[in-house]
């Protein structure tokens, strides 16, 4: 796992939105992901991190076949460095995890695409996946605003890609639950399932300054997919899905975090 820390984002609120599962070089990339981008750099306080299945990636060795997808490799990758160039030269991306469908070139090939795209992108660093990290998952920090003390609001962002299935909203949340018991953070975020879902829950914490318990929310996303309905998904009978993904907010001024979908 690999932590990554923003810098201190001076503004009253801060939000992050979670692109995955675009899947170029399978079907249709959707529009809607274009608009997402283009409303996170028309405002500062808002960041991107790239939460995996940016490619489709087949190969041989997997449940697809390679010469049935709509790009080959090379222009799945440039697809995905056109369309997050713009986001890296802003410096939006704070982070960028892989995928299983990724993973499957470091199977098939032990070609890591995702090192490659992020090298092209200028933002090595930002992967977690880095050879000398080999790490599947991210936990960011984020510094927000001033509070009434006058110091930023800190919160913690666990990100992963997420493995299984599950054609329920509530398997994501179960899938992504399980992790809470492994990692301390105040939002747990996974991909892969293609159906949006969120859920809040509490902690009850001592604050041994004061002697008092404090109960702090954490809250649970799994996000949603951008890649247009049909073929395999279709195949698999799963229920189409709008191509949206929530957006999490982080305040500057009371503690808070808040999920909108
Ligand atoms: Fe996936």
């Amino acid at each position: 796992m690999k932590y990554f820390s923003s810098s201190h984002i001076l503004h009253a609120r801060a939000c992050l939105v979670v692109l995955a599962d675009m899947h170029w070089g399978f079907g249709s990339v959707s529009p809607r992901v274009l608009a997402y981008r283009e409303w996170v750099l028309s405002d500062p306080a808002r960041f991107v991190f790239v939460n995996g299945d940016v490619l489709n990636a087949a190969t041989k060795a997997g449940p697809e076949e390679p010469t049935e997808q709509t790009g080959r490799l090379n222009q799945q990758i440039d697809a995905a460095v056109s369309f997050f160039e713009p986001l890296a030269r802003a410096d939006r991306i704070l982070g960028w995890n892989g995928g299983n469908h990724e993973r499957r070139l470091l199977r098939a090939a032990d070609f890591d695409v995702n090192a490659e795209i992020c090298q092209r992108l200028g933002i090595p660093s930002r992967y977690s996946g880095a050879p000398d990290e080999w790490g599947y998952s991210a936990l960011l920090h984020l510094k927000v605003g001033k509070n009434s003390h006058g110091d930023p609001n800190h919160y913690t962002v666990f990100l992963w890609h997420g493995t299984g299935g599950g054609r329920l909203a509530g398997a994501g949340l179960n899938k992504v639950g399980s992790i809470v018991a492994n990692v301390v953070a105040d939002v747990y975020v996974m991909s892969h399932l293609h159906q949006e879902a969120a859920g809040v829950r509490a902690r009850i914490v001592p604050d041994l300054r004061t002697g008092k318990l404090v109960h702090r929310p954490y809250r649970m996303v799994v996000t949603g997919p951008f890649s247009e309905y049909g073929g395999y998904q279709e195949g698999m009978g799963l229920a189409p899905v709008p191509c949206e993904t929530p957006k999490l907010w982080f305040s500057g001024r009371e503690w808070e975090t808040a999920v909108e979908m």
